[in-house]
């Protein structure tokens, strides 16, 4: 006789299927921030311009700006001379601060400094800051 109770194996069953599926689910929640940390910026092999107004980068000054998915920033280095550089430190990746009043990028994490051309002037970095293309059209700056 058939009394629509499941039986103790087809319980276990159905309850080791519930906990391998939340098991599955609670690990997928804890890997995802892991996985968008890891995971390549988007855009990374576009080669549109970014276009930035000339009067946003006065002479002396930094324009930081968002280059494809990655900090950069535009310098004009002397007049109508223009820079544009990775934002980001090549020790270990931090992103480097434009210090006007001494006219050179400083790493807040181990304190490497730039030149406005993107050399290092001093500190751990091992590699001058990597610079992009820039021209200047129709009162832009196109960079890329
Ligand atoms: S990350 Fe810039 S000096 Fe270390």
């Amino acid at each position: 006789m058939d009394t629509g109770r499941q039986g103790p194996s087809e319980r276990r069953l159905f309850l080791l299927s519930m906990l391998a599926g939340v098991g599955a689910l609670l690990g997928a929640i804890a890997v995802w921030p892991l996985y968008r940390y890891l995971a390549p910026q988007g855009g990374g092999g576009t080669t549109e311009q970014v276009a930035i107004p000339l009067s946003d980068v006065p002479l002396g000054a930094a324009r930081f700006f968002d280059y494809h998915g990655r900090p950069a920033v535009l310098v004009q280095v002397q007049a109508g001379e223009y820079v544009a550089l990775s934002a980001v430190c090549t020790h270990l990746g931090c992103i480097v601060k434009w210090v006007g009043e001494k006219r050179h990028f400083l790493c807040p994490c181990h304190g490497g400094q730039f030149a406005p051309t993107g050399a290092v002037l001093a500190g751990p970095p091992p590699q001058p800051l990597a610079s992009y293309r820039v021209i200047v059209q129709s009162g832009k700056l196109l960079v890329g």
